[in-house]
């Protein structure tokens, strides 16, 4: 009795091959008629350092090619972004004065803010999303205050929502708090709902590890701790059971979106998260992800712009919707240009 399975794999002599994968493989036209995923441009998020004070763009020596911007910057960047077909940037700020509390972070006046209302005023088309923590404005540098040598957890999330509130006022569209507190999200939500910014959108960093890829990251947000690390609230990388688990809760507290990171290191929370949320799901690869392929670039390793398509391609193979990336604007071009 002739076993189909070894006829369509041919195993009995080359003649039975009839099975060829490699039939669409032939041409570059016949690759990118089948191939499954791509990285559309308005997928991308571009994050943004902004800092108080004046003196133009300032680069972060940790990141090639990323500087740290001024409020009076961000016109000509805005506009340029939006040129460059980004859809939306992530804003991060540094303090003039670091407090124990972090109270510059909800100060109106406050670089982010102000951030905002230049980035609505000059290209009305980009999303502004804002990232939310303390660690920037701490003298400490922990994501929130410390109580007994701890980073007290409902202390901190009151003032996370006053956070969001300060940065939904100055008309951001989405809020991202990454400091990792149990209940942030729910807290946020209802902060923005009571001052009457019930449309602004909570994108949670459910999945935030604790990764030694964040490193020039603290550089660029002036944010390293000053003393122990954030082991106590950010997530065990061995636990990917716990990952979903904190999704869930997130979707549950009202998150509208989802980010996983860093990136690379989270494949396998992104395929699995996709089949479970309902909400967007966005990677972030960060600061060191960045970092690591710039530098093997620059050394000769391999040609950066084929190792960043591979991986922003695993990305969203993987399951993400959006991915926040230092190469946005690198990606957007090639794909404008064609390289
Ligand atoms: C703030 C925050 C961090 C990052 C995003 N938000 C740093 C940290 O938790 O230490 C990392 C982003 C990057 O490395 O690109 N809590």
């Amino acid at each position: 009795m002739p076993d189909r399975r070894t006829r369509a794999t041919g195993s009995r002599s080359t003649d039975a091959l009839r099975v060829r994968p490699r039939r669409l493989r032939r041409t570059a036209a016949l690759r990118d008629w089948v191939a499954e995923t791509e990285v559309e441009p308005r997928r991308l998020v571009y994050p943004v350092f902004v800092r108080p004070g004046s003196g133009g763009p300032r680069p972060i020596a940790s990141m090639p090619g990323i500087d740290q911007y001024t409020v009076r910057d961000l016109g000509p960047l805005g506009r340029e972004l939006e040129g460059e077909g980004i859809r939306a940037v992530l804003l991060f700020g540094t303090s003039r004065r670091k407090f124990p509390d972090g109270r510059e972070a909800w100060d109106r006046d406050g670089v982010i803010p102000a951030a905002v209302r230049e980035l609505k005023r000059a290209a009305p088309g980009l999303v502004v999303t804002t990232d939310v923590c303390l660690c920037a404005y701490t003298s400490h540098g922990h994501c929130g205050v410390v109580r007994d040598g701890e980073v007290a957890n409902d202390p901190t999330c009151e003032l996370l929502g006053r956070v969001a509130v300060a940065h939904a006022a100055a008309g951001a569209d989405v809020v991202a708090p990454s400091a990792m507190m149990d209940g942030q999200v729910g807290r946020i939500r209802a902060a923005l709902d009571d001052g009457g910014h019930e449309s602004t959108a909570v994108w949670s960093y459910s999945t935030k590890h604790a990764s030694a890829f964040y490193g020039p990251f603290r550089e660029a947000e002036e944010s390293t701790p000053a003393f122990g690390d954030r082991r106590g609230y950010q997530m065990d990388p061995r636990n990917g059971r716990e990952a979903l688990r904190e999704m869930a809760l997130d979707e549950a507290e009202g998150a509208d979106l989802l980010m996983v990171k860093p990136a690379l290191t989270s494949l396998d929370l992104l395929a699995r998260a996709r089949r479970r949320v309902a909400v967007p799901l966005a990677a972030y690869q960060v600061s060191g992800e960045y970092a690591m392929v710039k530098r093997a670039a620059e050394r000769g390793v391999f040609d950066e712009a084929a190792a960043v398509d591979e991986l922003l391609v695993a990305l969203r193979r993987a399951g993400a919707d959006l991915i926040v990336t230092y190469f946005a604007r690198e990606v957007a071009r090639r794909s404008r240009t064609g390289r």
